[in-house]
C-alpha cells in the first residue's frame, strides 16, 4: 500500500449518494453527490433500484477521487455508512438482486406487524432487539420479499440467496460477491440480531420463517470487510456503520450520557448509554451505538420523521417562502402576542407517540396569522418534538439530565432553530465546526483501523464547538411553553 494518506467514505442515503474524500488530517478535500429517483409503486410503498444506489455510489466515489487528485493507491482505506434498513436480497451467485431494495420508509408489512403483534411476537422482539414491531426495520420486509416474490422461498432454502441492508450490498458489489459482510450497527436494524448476544436471533428468524442461510457475517465497525479492486487499485474496506451511528461517532459521543441529535428530512437522536442496553420504557429504541474490538456500546435513539421537512413544507407546499433559510429571518419577526404551534405529523408521529394515522394541526390561528408566524411555529415544532425525546431519555435513564446535545445536518446551521432548541430543552446545545459528521465517523472508523487516524480518546479530544448555544429563558417559560405543546400534540392525536 502506497502512499496511504487518505480515506474515501462513501455515505449512501435515502435521496443521494456521495463520495468524500479525508486527508491525513481529517479535512474533507473532495466530495461529489448523486441523487436517484424513488419509486412509490403503491401506497405507501417505497423503493429503490439497487443498480442506482450501486451505480451513484461507485460515480459518487470516482468523481470525488478525480476532484481530489487521488489515486486508489493513495487511499488508506474506505469507510461506507448507510440509510439504514433498508432491505435488498440477491443471488448468490450472479449478485442480481430478486426485486428492488425495499426502503426503510416503506409502510407495506403493516398489517403483517399487526397480525404479529396480535399473536404476541412482539415482547420477544422488544427484548432480544430492542426495537419495536414495526415496518420500519428490515425483518418484516425480508418475510414480504420470501413471501411475495416467486422462487424466493425455494431459492433461499436452497442457501442461494443473501440478504443485506445497503452497507451490505455495497459490500458485496465492491468486493465482487467476495465478502457477505455487516457491522453490528446495521444487524441491529433488522429486527432479527439479538443485540445482547450479538448474534442473530434463531427464535425471531423462525418466528418470521427466515432461513439463517441468507444472512450476513456481522463484523465491529472498524475491521477488515475485504478489498475492492473497482477504483483502479486494490482497496481496503476497513469502516463500517449505519448513518445515524456514524453522526453519533463523528460527534465523538463516546462517552455515556453524551447525546447528538441529526437534523434532516426528519430527526434522529442518539443518546450513548455505553455497556448498558437500557430497556425503554417511554418507546424508544434501544440499539448499538457502535461495536469496536468486540465491545458493543448501546444508545437510546428517537425518530422524528418531520424536521426539515416543515420547512420544504412552508416553502413547496404552503408557497410562503422562496428558500429555506428564510425562516430564520422570518421566525424572530413573528407577533410575540400569537402562539401558534404547529404539529407536523404528515406521516404520522415517530418517537415516543409512534402514531402512524395522525395527521397534523395548526393551533392558535389568528386573523394576523402569516409567513412570519407559520415559520416560528415550523422551527419550533423541531425543538418542541425534539424535547419530547429528551424526555422520554431522561425518563429511562436519569442519569442523562447532565446533556450537552451536539447537533449536525441542515438545520442545524440555523441559529435561530439552534437558540430555540436550547432554550426548549434547558440544556446547552453544540453545534461543531462542520456539519459532515456521517460521513467523517465512518471515514475515522477507516482511518483509525488504518492507523492514520487518531484512536477514540484522541479523536474525541479534537472534537471543537464551532458555538454554543445556552439556555437564556427561564424554566417558567420553558414548562408553559411545553405544556401547550403536549395539549395540541394530544389534541391533533384525538382528531
Ligand atoms: O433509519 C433511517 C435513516 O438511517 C435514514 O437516514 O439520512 O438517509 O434519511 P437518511
Amino acid at each position: 500500500m502506497a502512499g496511504s494518506g487518505y480515506i474515501l467514505a462513501l455515505d449512501q442515503g435515502t435521496t443521494s449518494s456521495r463520495g468524500i474524500v479525508f486527508d491525513a488530517a481529517m479535512r474533507p478535500i473532495a466530495q461529489a453527490q448523486e441523487e436517484f429517483p424513488q419509486h412509490f409503486p403503491d401506497s405507501g410503498w417505497v423503493e429503490h433500484a439497487p443498480d442506482d444506489l450501486w451505480q451513484t455510489t461507485l460515480r459518487s466515489a470516482q468523481a470525488a477521487l478525480m476532484q481530489a487528485g487521488v489515486t486508489a493507491a493513495e487511499l488508506a482505506g474506505i469507510g461506507i455508512t448507510n440509510q439504514r434498513e433498508t432491505t435488498l436480497l440477491w443471488d448468490a451467485d450472479t449478485g442480481v438482486c430478486l426485486y428492488n431494495a425495499i426502503v426503510w420508509q416503506d409502510r407495506r408489512t403493516a398489517a403483517l406487524c399487526r397480525r404479529l403483534r396480535d399473536e404476541g411476537l412482539e415482547p420477544l422482539i422488544r427484548r432480544q432487539t430492542g426495537l419495536l414491531l414495526d415496518p420500519y426495520f428490515s425483518g418484516t420486509k425480508l418475510k414480504w420479499l420470501l413471501d411475495n416474490v416467486p422462487g424466493a422461498r425455494d431459492r433461499a432454502e436452497a442457501g442461494k440467496l443473501r440478504f443485506g441492508t445497503v452497507d451490505c450490498y455495497l459490500i458485496w458489489k465492491l468486493t465482487e460477491g467476495r465478502v457477505h459482510a455487516t457491522d453490528a450497527t446495521n444487524a441491529a436494524r433488522t429486527m432479527l440480531y439479538d443485540i445482547h448476544r450479538g448474534d442473530w436471533s434463531d427464535d425471531i428468524c423462525a418466528a418470521l420463517d427466515i432461513p439463517r442461510s441468507l444472512l450476513p457475517e456481522v463484523r465491529d465497525c472498524a475491521g477488515s470487510f475485504g478489498d475492492t479492486t473497482l477504483l483502479g487499485g486494490s482497496v481496503p474496506i476497513l469502516g463500517v456503520a449505519g448513518d445515524q451511528q456514524a453522526a453519533a461517532i463523528g460527534q465523538a459521543c463516546f462517552t455515556p450520557g453524551m447525546m447528538k441529535s441529526t437534523y434532516g428530512t426528519g430527526c434522529f437522536a442518539l443518546l450513548n448509554t455505553g455497556d448498558r442496553a437500557v430497556q425503554s420504557q417511554n418507546r424508544l429504541l434501544t440499539t448499538v451505538a457502535y461495536q469496536l474490538n468486540g465491545q458493543r456500546s448501546y444508545a437510546l435513539e428517537g425518530a422524528i420523521f418531520i424536521a426539515g421537512a416543515v420547512v420544504q413544507w412552508l416553502r413547496d407546499g404552503l408557497g410562503l417562502i422562496q428558500r429555506a433559510d428564510q425562516t430564520g429571518d422570518l421566525a424572530p419577526a413573528a407577533d410575540a402576542a400569537q402562539d401558534l404551534v404547529m404539529v407536523p405529523a404528515f406521516t404520522g408521529l415517530g418517537a415516543p407517540y409512534w402514531s402512524p394515522d395522525t395527521r397534523g394541526a395548526v393551533f392558535g390561528l389568528t386573523r394576523n396569522s402569516g409567513p412570519a408566524e407559520f415559520a416560528r411555529a415550523a422551527l419550533e415544532s423541531v425543538g418542541l418534538q425534539t424535547r419530547d425525546l429528551l424526555e422520554a431519555m431522561q425518563a429511562d435513564w436519569p442519569e442523562c439530565d447532565q446533556t450537552v446535545l451536539r447537533v449536525d445536518g441542515g438545520m442545524a446551521a440555523s441559529d435561530w432553530t439552534m437558540q430555540f432548541l436550547a432554550d426548549i430543552l434547558g440544556a446547552p446545545v453544540d453545534r461543531p465546526h462542520g456539519l459532515e459528521t456521517t460521513a467523517l465517523g465512518a471515514a475515522w472508523l477507516a482511518g483509525m483501523q488504518a492507523g492514520i487516524y487518531p484512536d477514540q480518546a484522541g479523536f474525541a479530544a479534537r472534537w471543537a464547538a464551532e458555538r454554543r448555544f445556552a439556555p437564556v429563558r427561564d424554566a417558567a417559560w420553558r414548562d408553559a411553553k411545553y405544556a401547550r405543546w403536549k395539549r395540541a400534540v394530544a389534541a391533533t392525536m384525538s382528531v
